[in-house]
C-alpha cells in the first residue's frame, strides 16, 4: 500500500528512528542510495515561498538520481481550474511522488487519498513534519539521542511548528514542553494524540503559558516565527500578543547549561528569538537547515522502498 506523510504520526517510533539514522548515513555517503534512478520525477508544488524547502528537495531529488519539477502557485491548472482529486490522477501516471506546500492539512489529505504515489507534505497551516525530522536529526547529532530529552518550544502554540513538535517529539520519546499565550494553543487534536503518543515512548505532553516553567533545565530551546505565513495581516496583533515569548539570553539561561537553541528559519531577530542567542555558541540553526536535505533524502527513499 502507498505511504504518505502527510502529518509527523503518519510513521511509526520505529520509522521515524529508521528514516533519522538513514538521513545520518547518508550524510556521510550523499549519493549511494538512488531510489529515483531512471531519472524518475518528483513533483514539488508550492503554494507558499519558500527557500529552504525548494532547494533540499531539489537537490535532494537529484542526488538519488531523480529529477525535480518545481511547480509555482497559479503555474498549473491545479486550484481553479482543476480538483485536488483529479491532479491527483494525473500527477501519478508520471512522477514517482509529490510534494506540497500549502495552506489547508485537508488538502494535502484529499491529494494522498486520491494519490497513488507518496504525498508528502512540506509544510501546510496545521504541520510541517519533513522540519521535523531535520531537527530530530540535528539533535541527536549534538545529543547523541532523543529518548528522554526535553524541549521546550516557546511562541506561538498554535503554528505549524508547534503543532509538528508535539507529534515528533513525543514520538521520539522526549518530554514536550509548549510555552505560548492562551489564546494561541495546538489544534486539540494534536495534543491529545501526542499525549497517547507519548505514554507509548515514555515521552510526556506539557501546553503552559509560563515560558520559565516550559525552560526550566530544558535540553532543547525551540522557536518559530510569530507570523506564519498567510498571517501577515495579522503582524501587530500578534507582536503584542506574544510579548514575553521571545527567545533570549536570559530563557536560555533558565534551560540546561548545555542546551541546544533550534528555529527552523527564516528568523526574525529581535521578535521570537534574539541576536545573540540564534548567532551565539548554543545555536545549531545552521545544522538544523542542512538536514533539511538529508532528512527528506531519507524519508523519500523510505516512502519509495516502502510503497
Ligand atoms: N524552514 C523552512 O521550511 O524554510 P523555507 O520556508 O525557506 O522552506
Ligand atoms: N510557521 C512558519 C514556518 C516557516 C518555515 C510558517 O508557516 O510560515
Amino acid at each position: 500500500m502507498v505511504r504518505h506523510f502527510r502529518r509527523d504520526d503518519d510513521i511509526t517510533p520505529a520509522e521515524q528512528q529508521h528514516i533519522i539514522d538513514l538521513a545520518i548515513a547518508m550524510k556521510a555517503d550523499p549519493y549511494s542510495h538512488k531510489p529515483l534512478a531512471g531519472p524518475k520525477s518528483v513533483a514539488l508544488f508550492f503554494d507558499k515561498p519558500s527557500t529552504r524547502t525548494r532547494v533540499s528537495f531539489s537537490v535532494g531529488v537529484a542526488d538519488l538520481g531523480g529529477n525535480p519539477l518545481i511547480i509555482h502557485a497559479g503555474e498549473s491548472q491545479l486550484g481553479e481550474k482543476e480538483s485536488i482529486a483529479d491532479t491527483a490522477r494525473v500527477l501519478d501516471r508520471m512522477v514517482a511522488a509529490i510534494v506540497w506546500r500549502t495552506f489547508l492539512q485537508t488538502d494535502i489529505d484529499e491529494m494522498a487519498d486520491h494519490s497513488n504515489v507518496p504525498v508528502i507534505n512540506s509544510l501546510s497551516n496545521s504541520f510541517h513534519p519533513c522540519q521535523l525530522l531535520a531537527d530530530l536529526i540535528s539533535i541527536h547529532e549534538h545529543k547523541g539521542s532523543l529518548n528522554g530529552l526535553t524541549v521546550a518550544f516557546v511562541g506561538d502554540g498554535s503554528s505549524n511548528m508547534a503543532n509538528s513538535y508535539l507529534l515528533a517529539g513525543a514520538m521520539s520519546g522526549m518530554h514536550v514542553r509548549v510555552a505560548t499565550p492562551s489564546a494561541y494553543q495546538p489544534l486539540a487534536d494534536a495534543r491529545a494524540t501526542a499525549t497517547r503518543i507519548a505514554s507509548e515512548t515514555g515521552g510526556s505532553v506539557l501546553v503552559t503559558d509560563d515560558v520559565a516553567e516550559a525552560v526550566s533545565g530544558a535540553d532543547i530551546v525551540v522557536t518559530d516565527t510569530w507570523i506564519s505565513m498567510g498571517q501577515e495581516s495579522e503582524k501587530e496583533r500578534r507582536i503584542t500578543d506574544f510579548a514575553g515569548y521571545g527567545v533570549t539570553a536570559d530563557v536560555m539561561s533558565r534551560a540546561h547549561a548545555q542546551a541546544l537553541f533550534l528555529h527552523c528559519l527564516p528568523a526574525y531577530r529581535g521578535y521570537e528569538v534574539d541576536a545573540d542567542v540564534i548567532d551565539g555558541p548554543q545555536s545549531i540553526v545552521w545544522d538544523q537547515a542542512e538536514n533539511r536535505l538529508h532528512a527528506q533524502k531519507a524519508l523519500l527513499h523510505f516512502l519509495l522502498t516502502a510503497s
